[in-house]
């Protein structure tokens, strides 16, 4: 199109449009293509919040010709740009491992590729590239990583797709310290240059504090703190074994915990406020809710659970919260694991109510030394907290086969407002270490060989020290812009159980390619 440009007559001005002012008074055209009628208007950002995000989706180059979509692509591809940027400056090497492997567990499950020369034999898509970099450890390689695609088929969440992008970094020779080093650093680095590029509303990220894992579970109830606020849990077992309130005794004397968090101004809430909050506590496994106003005197006339205490009693609760008269304490009585658990979720529900999570700030923290296994009650076994390459802290390893409870790893997690960012620890090295590590696991010998075969070879040709981390790429972006949704900072999500709807993916396949893969499906006749 050729044309002059010229002011546009005083009722045709669109201040909506940064255009809006002027217009093209064409004096020649052609007409490259036609288009249809859009399915949802683009140019208006209202309207946009009406249209569901399936039909986004399902036209997300449509959806992605908004500037505010094109901003978040824009950012996430500067992340990557200074990921590279620091890490190419720090002496790390770039390497692509493989899509179609063998299953490398991350706690999910695996999609699988049939394989069609040998029917009945599948590849996996990785989970990670866990075990690929461990073996270039091996090769010598000293400093790797990758914007690496992983695949997890596992239950979506507002922050879990089931194909993401991991910036996956694996170093040898390396302490923990020597990681937490790099992975802070380019951190720290990404993040405040896209800040400043992007003029983003947050303040520049700065040293990040470190808490024990039995910390993060003791003063917040989990292993994944959002440090922007305090609010820390309080203890109040003892009190509670004490005191005349029967369903507070009763959850101690049967090996429970009590713990409480104060609600600021809470003692404002009305009836059914509060109704909502143990509503909410109860989705999360509690028995239920206690509250406790707290009174501007000690002398008013006990109401409500306040009956059950000793004046004296009530003053070490009081204490213990840290509390102001007008605030409300909330109590969880209950095994640890669901006292913990609820008050969490509380903790951070009553941030969000009490505006205290301040969307201007990144406040990472590292969370360290968590435990190398935990517990699963339902399977009867135990589970490895992060995955079974993990390395036991030395000093513990004598307790993997008598207390495995109580062996720390050398393993270390990033978290970022509440969100679990990054997760990484130093490796099992030694091929008799990993044998136990997977023995505990119940893996057995055989099943060693042929499922880990490979690595535990590996080991015995000359395996340094390593140890990396991984960081996931999509939460940055989230972080960074303030999205509660992963699926806004992706350029083609899937939805629901993994539907991509743009390219109504997955699809059924032509009866000859199924039988060329050896594949027979059955119908459920049920259905
Ligand atoms: P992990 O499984 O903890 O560790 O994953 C590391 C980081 O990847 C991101 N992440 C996800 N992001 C979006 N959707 C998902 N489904 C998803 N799952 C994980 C998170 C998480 O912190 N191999 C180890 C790392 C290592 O030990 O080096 C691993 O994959 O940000």
């Amino acid at each position: 199109m050729t044309g002059l440009v010229a002011e546009r007559s005083p009722e045709a001005v669109n201040p909506k449009l940064p255009t809006g002012e002027i217009e093209v008074v064409v004096e020649h055209y052609e007409v490259l293509n036609e288009c249809e009628v859009l399915p949802f208007p683009v140019s208006d950002e209202e309207q946009m919040r009406k249209v569901s995000e399936e039909l986004r989706i399902k036209h997300r180059y449509v959806d992605l010709r908004r500037p505010t979509m094109y901003q978040k692509l824009a950012v996430r591809a500067a992340c990557v740009r200074n990921i590279r940027q620091y890490l190419d400056e720090s002496g790390f090497l770039e390497i692509e491992t493989p899509i179609m492997t063998k299953s490398t567990p991350e706690g999910a499950r695996d999609y699988l590729v049939p394989y069609r020369l040998e029917p009945g034999k599948f590849y996996a898509l990785p989970q990670s590239p866990q075990q690929y970099k461990q073996l270039l450890m091996v090769a010598g390689v000293e400093r790797y990583y990758q914007i690496a695609k992983c695949f997890r088929d596992e239950a979506q969440r507002a922050d879990r797709q089931p194909e993401f992008t991991q910036l996956d970094l694996e170093m040898s020779f390396v302490t923990q310290e020597d990681v937490i080093e790099v992975a802070e650093g380019v951190t720290r680095f990404v993040c405040n240059r896209v800040i400043e590029e992007f003029d983003l509303p947050l303040s520049p990220v700065s040293e990040f504090p470190r808490l024990t894992y039995d910390d993060a579970l003791a003063r917040f109830g989990t292993d994944k703190p959002d440090l922007r606020f305090g609010l820390e849990l309080f203890d109040v077992t003892e009190i509670a074994s004490e005191s005349e309130f029967g369903v507070f005794r009763s959850a101690v004397e049967a090996g429970g915990i009590v713990r409480g968090i104060r609600y600021p101004g809470g003692a404002a809430l009305s009836r059914k406020q509060i109704a909502d909050m143990e509503t909410f506590a109860k989705e999360f496994g509690a028995k239920g809710l206690a509250h406790l106003p707290v009174a501007a005197s000690n002398d008013e006339e006990a109401k409500g659970i306040a009956r059950f205490f000793s004046k004296e009693q009530l003053a070490k609760i009081t204490q213990a919260a840290s509390a102001e008269p007008g605030d409300l304490l909330l109590f969880v009585a209950d095994r640890q694991s669901v006292t913990l658990n609820v008050l969490a979720r509380l903790r951070n529900e009553i941030g969000d109510r009490c505006g205290l999570r301040d969307p201007m700030r990144l406040a990472f923290c590292w969370v360290l030394d968590f435990p190398l296994v935990l517990w699963d009650e339902e399977e009867g076994r135990w589970e490895a907290s992060h995955h079974p390459f993990t390395s036991p802290k030395a000093s513990d390893l004598e307790y993997l086969e008598s207390d495995p409870g109580r062996v720390r790893a050398d393993c270390y997690d990033i978290v970022c407002n509440g969100v679990e960012w990054a997760s990484g620890s130093i490796r099992i090295h030694r091929p008799d270490v990993q044998a136990r590590v997977f023995s505990l696991l119940g893996i057995d010998e055989a099943s060693q060989q042929e499922r880990f075969g490979h690595i535990l070879q590996a080991f015995r040709l000359g395996a340094p020290p390593h140890g990396g981390i991984a960081p996931g790429i999509d939460r940055l972006v989230m972080l960074l812009l303030g999205e509660d949704n992963i699926r806004e900072v992706m350029a083609f999500p899937k939805v629901g159980g993994g539907y991509d709807p743009l390219m109504d993916a997955p699809s059924e396949v032509d009866a000859a390619q199924l039988r060329e893969l050896g594949i027979l499906i059955e119908t459920d006749p049920e259905d």
